[in-house]
């Protein structure tokens, strides 16, 4: 635990053990270079306390690239809401409410919004002590909403870019697209991406939300990887591009909503030698963040915040392929050049 919380570059870590469930609360400030540290709660049981802090730790991180990527004035955080295995759905409104206090405690060091396990009606529920730390409400609450309809455009938008650069065509008509996960983001990828005429390839954990998409291909978990197709978009958890699955891919083109798709850096490398073009989560999956956050701090309209995600994920996404072939180096390495440029300027940041 202390390398880890040593070799990481950020600011600070609140640990925070919320004793009537035995959950361990992990807020990690990655940078609040730009503005307060903003990124989502995510909920859910790990091996062990260690693992939960690594997710954080990482999860922050990526919030701080994804935010200077589009020089929007807000830093890089997350929390993490390790529940022990039987956590009691009778335990959460408690958990969530005393999570919100120590938000509160923080006095806007941290602002949160949903992440994995954590929905809209959660954050209604954190905000009752957080507030106005807390994004993305439900608009009863006076809230933006879900951010996962606009993560989703975004992913939408960087997968035809993506195939326009891959493909030299970003139509997506009759392009197989295979999406891991058909949760709150990928399910509405799935619906667009179908709307669009791609052929769509879904797998999930989940059997029944895989059923209640219609007219997929279904997908087993074991097939993920192994399955031809145009385009891959990871949309589960993080993790998944590592050196066991790289070389069995047949894609050409990765773009998806997860979060830290590549288990270890060198994994960048491995794509690029084998020829798939990776579009870097972060600035794919910047879509919700950003257009929550607009929406809540900037008064931008719905439409004004799609707007900007798609022009700022399109914007960004040539500039990193195009430095990546320019230079020969690997579309992360390009993509973290532009976040840093920003970071280290921030006064340029527009
Ligand atoms: N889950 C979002 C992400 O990973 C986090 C977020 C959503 C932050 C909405 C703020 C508002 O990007």
């Amino acid at each position: 635990m202390e390398d880890l919380l040593s070799s990481w570059d950020g600011e600070s870590v609140v640990l925070h053990l919320d004793r009537p469930t035995g959950a361990w609360i992990i807020i990690a400030i990655h940078s609040t270079q730009l503005g307060p540290g903003t990124g989502g709660s995510r909920l859910k049981h790990y091996s062990d306390l260690a693992a939960a802090v690594r997710d954080a730790l990482l999860l922050a991180e990526g919030m701080t690239y994804k935010f200077a990527t589009i020089g929007f004035p807000r830093g890089g955080a997350k929390s993490v809401i390790a529940v022990p295995a039987g956590f009691e759905p009778a335990q959460r409104a408690g958990l969530l409410r005393r999570y919100g206090s120590l938000i509160h405690q923080l006095g806007g060091l941290f602002e949160t919004g949903p992440d994995v396990g954590t929905s809209p009606a959660d954050m209604d529920l954190i905000a009752e002590t957080g507030a106005p730390y807390v994004r993305a409400r439900t608009p009863a609450f006076g809230g933006a909403g879900d951010s996962a309809p606009a993560t989703a455009l975004g992913v939408f938008h960087a997968i035809q870019v993506s195939c326009e650069t891959a493909l030299s065509d970003p139509s997506l008509r009759n392009r197989r697209v295979l999406v891991q996960g058909a949760g709150s983001v990928g399910g509405r990828l799935i619906a667009l991406l179908k709307e669009a005429g791609a052929t769509v390839l879904a797998a999930d954990v989940d059997q029944a939300a895989l059923r209640r998409l219609g007219d997929v291909e279904r997908l087993s978990a074991a097939d993920v990887y192994t399955t031809p197709c145009d385009v891959f978009a990871p949309c589960a958890l993080g993790g998944i591009l590592n050196q066991q699955s790289i070389p069995l891919l047949r894609c050409r083109v990765i773009a998806g909503a997860a979060n830290n798709q590549l288990a270890q850096p060198e994994d960048a490398e491995r794509l690029r030698t084998r020829g798939i073009l990776y579009a870097p989560d972060f600035v794919v999956n910047l879509g919700g963040a950003a257009a929550i956050t607009g929406r809540e701090t900037m008064g931008w309209s719905e439409d004004e915040a799609n707007r900007q995600l798609i022009n700022a994920i399109t914007s960004a996404l040539h500039q990193v392929f195009r430095m990546a072939a320019d230079e020969g180096i690997t579309t992360t390495a390009a993509a973290l050049r532009l976040a840093q440029a920003r970071l280290a300027a921030p006064s340029s940041a527009s």
